[in-house]
C-alpha cells in the first residue's frame, strides 16, 4: 500500500511526474485551510486587542458648583433640522454641575413612583451584556472625571454627593440600568442591531423625556422612532445618512448633537401640559393644553446627546442630558432673545408643527422682541456669533 508519504520513493520520469501531482495535491488539500487560518488569525488578532475607552482627564472644577452650560444651539438666519453631528471629546462624555441633585431626585422619585416605566430591557445576551457594559463603562468614567464625588472601593461604587453607595457590578440588567440612571443627569439608551438590520431601542432609563414614554418606544427602530414622533423631513432630509451612520459608528468615534424645544410649563421629567403622564394617550402637540399660558411658566428645553459604540457588546449608547430653564431667564443673555426669535421665524411649517409653535408663538414672539429692544437700548450691541452650540 502506497500511503502519500511514500510518494518520494518513485523514481525517473514517474517520479517526477509523482512530486508534481503530490505537490499540486498536497497545494490543493492546504490551501483552503491555510486563507482559512490565515482569516482565523486576523480575527484573533483583532479580538486580542478589543478597543479600550480612553481614561478621561480629571474635572478641573467642582462640578457641584459648576452652573449648567448655556447651550444655545439656535442661529442667526435659516435654522434647518439636521443631524447636526460633532466629534466627542472624551473627557466631557458625561456632564455634571450644581443641578445635580435636583435631577437625581426626581429620577429616584420617578423610580420609586413606576420603575417598569422607566427602565426596560429585552432578555436577550447582547441587550443583557450592553447593560452591564453601560454601567461599567460610565463607573470608569465617573470615577476618573470626578474623583473626589465618584469612588469604587471593596466592590461599591460611592457617589459623595448623595451618599448612595451601590453594588459594583450589578447583579440584573435592570438593577445595571437603574444604578446608572441615578449616578448621571442623563437619560440612557442602548440601541440594539437587530436581525432587520436596524438598531432598535431594546434597553433604557428614561427618567426625564418630558413629551414621551418608554413603553410608547421601547423595541421601535431607529426609523418607527423619528417617523411616529413626526420629525420634520426626516425620510428627505436624516432617514439615510442617519442609518448609515449607526451601521459605521466604530468605538473610538463618539459623537455629540444638541437641539432645544419650546416647553409649555416647568416639568423637567414630563410636562403636563401635553398630556396626563398616567395616561394612556400618546402625548403630542395635538393634545396640549395651552389655554391661559403665560410668560413665566415656558420654558426652553435644550437636549445634549451623546452616541458611541460600546466596545464589548456592540451595542449603540444614546445618552440624553437635558438643560431645562424658565424662558425669561435665558432672554437676560446677551443677544438671546433675538437671536432666538430669529431662529423661530425662519421655520419652514412643517418644522413650525412639530415644535407646536402656534400654542405659544403670540406669547412668546412679543416676549423676545421686548427684550431684544431693551438690550439695544441698553447697549447691547450684535456680536460676532460664536461656534454652534454656543
Ligand atoms: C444620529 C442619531 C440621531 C439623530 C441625528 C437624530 C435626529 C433627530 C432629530 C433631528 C429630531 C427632531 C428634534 C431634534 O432636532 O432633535 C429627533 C427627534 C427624536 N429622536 Fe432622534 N436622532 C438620533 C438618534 C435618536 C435615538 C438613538 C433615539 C432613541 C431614543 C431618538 C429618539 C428621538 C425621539 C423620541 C425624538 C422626538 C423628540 C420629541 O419630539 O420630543 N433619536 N431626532
Amino acid at each position: 500500500m502506497i500511503s502519500a508519504g511514500d510518494s518520494i520513493i518513485f523514481s525517473g520520469p514517474l517520479s517526477l511526474l509523482g512530486l508534481v501531482l503530490s505537490l499540486a495535491t498536497w497545494l490543493f488539500i492546504r490551501w483552503p485551510f491555510h486563507s482559512k487560518t490565515q482569516h482565523v488569525e486576523i480575527e484573533e488578532c483583532k479580538d486580542e486587542k478589543p478597543f479600550i475607552t480612553p481614561l478621561p482627564a480629571p474635572a478641573t472644577d467642582d462640578p457641584s458648583r459648576t452652573s449648567p452650560k448655556l447651550y444655545r444651539p439656535f442661529r442667526h438666519g435659516p435654522n434647518f433640522i439636521t443631524m447636526g453631528i460633532r466629534k466627542l471629546n472624551w473627557d466631557n462624555w458625561i456632564e455634571m454641575d450644581s443641578y445635580f441633585l435636583r435631577y437625581h431626585d426626581m429620577k429616584a422619585s420617578e423610580l420609586k413612583k413606576d420603575f417598569n416605566a422607566h427602565v426596560k430591557y429585552v432578555d436577550n445576551a447582547v441587550t443583557k451584556d450592553a447593560c452591564f457594559e453601560l454601567y461599567e463603562e460610565l463607573v470608569r468614567y465617573l470615577t476618573h472625571r470626578y474623583p473626589k464625588i465618584y469612588r469604587l472601593r471593596g466592590g461599591k461604587m460611592h457617589n459623595s454627593l448623595t451618599e448612595e453607595i451601590f453594588p459594583f457590578p450589578a447583579t440584573t440588567p435592570d438593577e445595571a440600568l437603574a444604578t446608572s440612571a441615578l449616578l448621571v443627569q442623563d437619560d440612557l439608551v442602548i440601541m440594539v442591531e437587530n436581525d432587520d438590520g436596524q438598531y432598535h431601542l431594546d434597553a433604557a432609563a428614561v427618567c426625564l423625556p418630558g413629551f414621551w414614554r418608554l413603553r410608547e418606544k421601547f423595541r421601535m427602530s431607529l426609523d418607527t422612532l423619528h417617523f411616529e414622533a413626526g420629525v420634520p423631513h426626516y425620510a428627505a432630509k436624516l432617514q439615510k445618512s442617519m442609518n448609515r451612520f449607526f451601521q459605521n459608528l466604530t468605538p473610538d468615534k463618539p459623537v455629540e448633537r444638541n437641539n432645544f424645544f419650546i416647553q409649555l410649563d416647568d416639568g423637567l421629567h414630563w410636562s403636563h401640559r401635553m398630556g396626563d403622564q398616567a395616561g394612556t394617550e400618546v402625548a403630542s402637540w395635538a393634545t396640549a393644553n395651552s389655554k391661559g399660558l403665560s410668560i413665566d411658566e415656558i420654558h426652553f428645553r435644550s437636549e445634549r446627546q451623546t452616541l458611541r459604540r460600546l466596545p464589548r457588546s456592540k451595542a449603540v449608547i444614546f445618552t440624553v442630558r437635558t438643560y431645562f430653564e424658565p424662558v425669561t431667564r435665558i432672554a437676560q443673555e446677551p443677544h438671546i432673545p433675538g437671536r432666538l426669535a430669529e431662529a423661530i421665524l425662519s421655520w419652514d411649517e412643517t418644522v413650525s408643527f412639530y415644535k407646536g409653535k402656534s400654542h405659544w408663538d403670540k406669547i412668546l414672539l412679543p416676549y423676545l422682541d421686548e427684550q431684544d429692544r431693551l438690550q439695544k437700548e441698553r447697549g447691547i450691541v450684535k456680536q460676532e456669533e460664536r461656534s454652534f452650540p454656543y
